[in-house]
């Protein structure tokens, strides 16, 4: 470790970002330094810089999401991750329910805790998996968190049983791309909504059975028709007013897992349609340490690959920002550190 010092992208309190150098510290007893190649962007980042999250603690290093090379640890009997290539498990402090997280420790990487928009993060040693070797860091560094909410929401919540149809709504967004992937894969039939064609053509190319522009009057009845009368299961991260035509979507004892609100609350909900057709509504949110683990095998028996929307340069962050305020991205955005 040469280094004494290295930049950081922080947040400030009127919720920009700006690169500040940090002094390096020697990881504590437990812990380890990581030098990271690659970080990735969640909409909880964007959300944080517009001021729309819970507990805003300026003066935090945002990022939930990274890969990187292990350069130091502090305790002996941990010296072998040293040298690793590892990407990093997001969650802090889950507990000990597989149901739920701890509702009053529960952290994310990323605020309060310094997170990954930068040239060395301090985490945990249990925090750390190896990187899956078929990945590269841009794509590595895509993975933690959209691929463990994708994972707990699809197989947990979402109780996903090969041979069922699954619809996932703004295939666009980093958790969407994930949980398509891993539908297909999973031997399911998976269809996409998104308000490009130029993103549902992606899905189709992937393996998607098929897809609808939802900006477009009438998606709904292409999706019934190409569905053949609904779907088992719908993965739906957007919320808002699509909620009443996403139920009408739903096979008769369906489960749709929301795990976002995008667009934000829904004005009404269609009560009479959940009760009469025996549905399920569910909520996930992110994914307990086991289920990571998971997703990690997973990711590595099927070699799945994060879709990469755009990798940009460390010193490019705020225009990272801009291009998911602007929901552009087909996929993951993601910074090169190396
Ligand atoms: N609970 C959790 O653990 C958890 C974890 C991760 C994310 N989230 C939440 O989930 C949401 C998505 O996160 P992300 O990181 O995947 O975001 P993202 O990459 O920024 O994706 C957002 C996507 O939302 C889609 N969208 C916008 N309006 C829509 C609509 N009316 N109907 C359907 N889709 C719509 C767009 O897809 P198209 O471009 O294809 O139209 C867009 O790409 C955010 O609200 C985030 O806070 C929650």
């Amino acid at each position: 470790m040469s280094a004494t010092t290295y930049t950081a992208w922080v947040l400030q309190p009127d919720g920009q970002l700006k690169p500040e150098q940090r002094p390096l510290q020697q990881p504590a007893a437990g812990h380890a330094l990581i030098k990271l190649k690659a970080a990735a962007l969640n909409h909880r980042d964007l959300w944080i810089t517009q001021g729309r999250y819970a507990n805003i603690t300026p003066g935090t290093v945002l990022g939930s999401d990274g890969c990187g090379t292990v350069v130091a640890v502090g305790s002996a009997e941990d010296s072998s991750w040293v040298n690793t290539d590892v990407i990093l498990n997001p969650n802090i402090n889950w507990g000990d329910s597989g149901r739920h997280q701890d509702q009053e420790h529960y952290r994310i990487l990323g605020m309060p805790d310094d997170g990954t928009l930068a040239q060395y993060v301090n985490v945990p040693v249990h925090r750390l998996s190896s990187s899956p070797a078929h990945l590269k860091p841009e794509e590595a560094a895509a993975l933690p968190l959209g691929g463990m909410t994708a994972y707990r929401a699809l197989f947990s919540r979402g109780m996903l049983k090969e041979g069922q149809k699954v619809l996932v709504t703004g295939f666009g967004g980093g958790v969407a791309q994930f949980a398509l992937q891993f539908a297909l894969q999973a031997g399911n039939a998976a269809y996409a909504t998104s308000s490009s064609d130029t993103k549902l053509a992606q899905a189709m190319q992937l393996g998607a059975a098929g897809t609808a522009n939802y900006t477009r009057a009438g998606w709904e009845k292409t999706l019934q028709e190409q569905t053949g009368g609904g779907v088992h299961l719908i993965i739906d991260g957007a919320g808002g007013d699509s909620l009443n035509t996403h139920l009408s979507l739903l096979r008769p004892g369906g489960r749709m897992v929301i795990y976002g609100a995008t667009t934000g609350l829904p004005h009404s909900v269609d009560l009479r349609r959940i009760f009469w057709k025996q549905l399920s509504l569910l909520g996930s949110t992110m994914a307990s340490d086991e289920e990571f683990q998971l997703m990690v095998q997973f990711v590595q028996q099927y070699r799945v690959r994060p879709v990469v929307d755009t990798v940009f340069d460390f010193d490019q962050v705020p225009a990272a920002f801009a291009r998911m305020a602007g929901g552009q991205q087909m996929g993951k955005l993601v910074v090169n550190i190396s």
